[in-house]
């Protein structure tokens, strides 16, 4: 699994990595600038909002909104990220942080029109994934919403088709969403839907 010093080894090329995979409507990153488009859309909504983006990267997503004046508080463990990300948004409050050991204090005191997430959280095991919605989930205002863009499937038996077609690129060492079973795990917490977007990737919408 990536740790924080490999993600500041892929923050250079990390776009390009993006682009091609992306190009090639190839696992992991198919459809992922619709993917950003979509939450791109649905968060510009609410004019100067206030954004929480966990797990930022090199600010693809967030930039474009912190260009259109809203308000960009980010999480990210990667130092080279951040720096690249921070080049983009010089007034944005990017924090250095491993989601995994829960929220930093910083955030604690802040309430979000929109948190958004994109290709990041499947780095954490199923009830991380779990635990970081119960805790940002209380940081949305009224009416707020979660966006969490990723590779995602509907049903396990989907993505394990996937990963059957991809079996010589597949990553093992992540942990992709399964929207049936998120939403199980959710039942009684939060309401989940799925927008599909790729034959590997789509965006999570999570509400109070
Ligand atoms: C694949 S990149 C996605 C970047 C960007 N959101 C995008 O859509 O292009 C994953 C990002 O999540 C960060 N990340 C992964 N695990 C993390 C963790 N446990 N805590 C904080 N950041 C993490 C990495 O440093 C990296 O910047």
């Amino acid at each position: 699994m990536l740790n924080e010093k490999g993600f500041d080894l892929w923050a250079d090329h990390y776009d390009k990595t993006v682009q091609i995979s992306e190009d090639n409507n190839q696992y992991p990153f198919a459809g992922y600038k619709q993917i950003l488009a979509y939450i791109y859309n649905e968060v510009m909504q609410p004019h100067q909002s206030t954004i929480l983006d966990i797990g930022f990267g090199t600010g693809v997503l967030a930039a474009k909104l912190y260009e259109h004046n809203h308000e960009i508080i980010g999480l990210d463990f990667s130092k080279q990220m951040i720096s690249i990300a921070q080049s983009k948004m010089p007034d944005a409050q990017l924090i250095e942080w491993d989601i995994s050991k829960g929220l930093p204090g910083e955030v604690h005191s802040k309430v979000f029109d929109s948190i958004i997430s994109t290709y990041a959280l499947h780095h954490l095991r199923e009830e991380e994934k779990v635990s970081v919605i119960n805790d940002i989930l209380p940081l949305l205002k009224e009416n707020g919403k979660i966006f969490i863009g990723d590779v995602a499937f509907p049903t396990r038996r989907q993505l394990e088709a996937c990963r059957l077609e991809n079996i010589d690129v597949w990553d093992e060492d992540e942990f992709y969403f399964v929207v049936e079973e998120l939403s199980d795990r959710l039942k009684g917490i939060c309401t989940c839907k799925f927008h599909p977007v790729s034959h590997c990737g789509g965006v999570i919408v999570l509400e109070k």
